[in-house]
């Protein structure tokens, strides 16, 4: 049932504590990171990384491709439904990773086994163990976050981008070459908060202030840099898929190419912060702001933008890596409050299934 909330989706936003803890445990080893049957020596001969994915699993491929990038592994995240045409270059030093929870999305299904023909080594990321993902792959890993309801995806996104953070730094302390994150046990360390810190979010939210107060708006913008650029990109697909409203995610710097010819006062842009370096969601949050936009910033409090921001949707301190995930359960919040005030059927919206298993 859902335990006494109005919604599953509700539920399993305030399920992330638990599912992050579960998705945590036993993982992280003396500052180093143990994962399952991925003993460490596993990935010594890959090359490049390919993850292929599709909607909010793409996000969290997308935080993970970012944090291996960092690390210098050749990586690409890829839409699993072009993979066929965009895969590139692939041999046996490819691992493709397929990032999905249910494990029998048919695109991300496809993918993989194109990758496989291709000679290329697999893994699955995902919740479901004995999903078709993780019985075709080479190796599997669970992302541990407990059965989902909604077809929203939550405490799934979170629990993948942790796994994945996870592997990242897995896969860079095999990967000759590769330098695992600078401060790679302070990363690790503050991971272990991370539960708490959702949990603080979910006491200490405004987003259903925030969602009263912008509701009559005609588009929801969502930037963001780095990091912070998925996680605009799911926020902005949260808010569409469940309130039915005009929203788009994208990258800080991008919105003067284009986009911002439909920015007015109409047209809030919700800013993702990552307490890191990403001055360009301040400044093309000012520009946004100039053409008459409130701009709402979603982070840390000690941050920039938060001074030049309308309203602020608060996250407490954190390591960089994991900021954004703290904002996006401020921004589930924000989707979730907006539908329920629009009075959408918030755990099955039209149009979607929890599972697409045609291509
Ligand atoms: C959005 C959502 C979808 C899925 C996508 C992939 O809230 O849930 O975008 O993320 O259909 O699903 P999986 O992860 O099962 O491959």
């Amino acid at each position: 049932g859902k335990g006494g909330y109005d919604h599953y989706m509700l539920k399993e936003i305030h399920g992330q504590p638990t599912a992050l803890s579960n998705t945590i445990e036993g993982r992280i080893d003396d500052g180093d990171v143990a994962l399952d049957a991925l003993s460490p020596g596993t990935f010594e001969d890959v090359e490049t990384v390919q993850f292929v994915a599709c909607g909010t699993s793409y996000h969290a491929a997308m935080y993970g491709a970012q944090l291996l990038r960092a690390a210098d592994v050749r990586t690409d995240v890829l839409r699993a439904s072009e993979y066929d045409s965009m895969a590139g270059p692939v041999d046996e030093d490819t691992l493709v990773v397929a990032v999905t929870q249910s494990g029998e999305t048919a695109d991300t299904l496809d993918a993989l086994r194109t990758g496989a023909d291709r000679g290329a080594r697999t893994l699955a990321v995902t919740n479901v163990v004995g999903s078709t993902a993780a019985r075709e792959a080479d190796d599997a890993v669970y992302i541990r976050a407990g059965p989902e309801v909604g077809v929203a995806a939550t405490k799934t996104y979170s629990s993948q981008a942790v796994t994945l953070a996870l592997l990242t730094q897995r896969i860079a302390g095999d990967v000759p070459d590769a330098t695992p994150h600078g401060d790679r046990a302070a990363m690790l360390e503050t991971l272990a908060d991370l539960p708490q810190q959702v949990e603080t979010v979910l006491e200490t939210t405004d987003a259903e202030a925030l969602a009263e107060e912008f509701l009559d708006s005609q588009s929801y913008f969502f930037i963001g840099n780095g990091l912070g650029h998925s996680v605009a990109l799911e926020g902005a697909l949260k808010f569409k898929e469940i309130t039915y409203e005009h929203a788009e995610g994208f990258a800080s710097g991008q919105l003067k190419h284009g986009p911002l010819a439909l920015v007015t006062e109409a047209s809030p842009v919700i800013a993702v912060s990552t307490g890191s370096d990403d001055d360009k969601t301040r400044t093309n949050a000012i520009e946004a702001q100039s053409r008459g936009a409130p701009i709402v910033a979603v982070g840390p409090d000690d941050h920039p933008l938060v001074d030049v921001a309308d309203a602020h949707l608060s996250v407490p301190e954190t390591h960089p890596v994991w900021a954004g995930l703290l904002a996006n359960v401020q921004l589930q919040l924000l989707s979730y409050h907006a539908a329920k005030l629009l009075d959408r059927p918030i755990d099955k919206p039209r149009n979607l299934a929890k599972s697409v298993t045609v291509e």
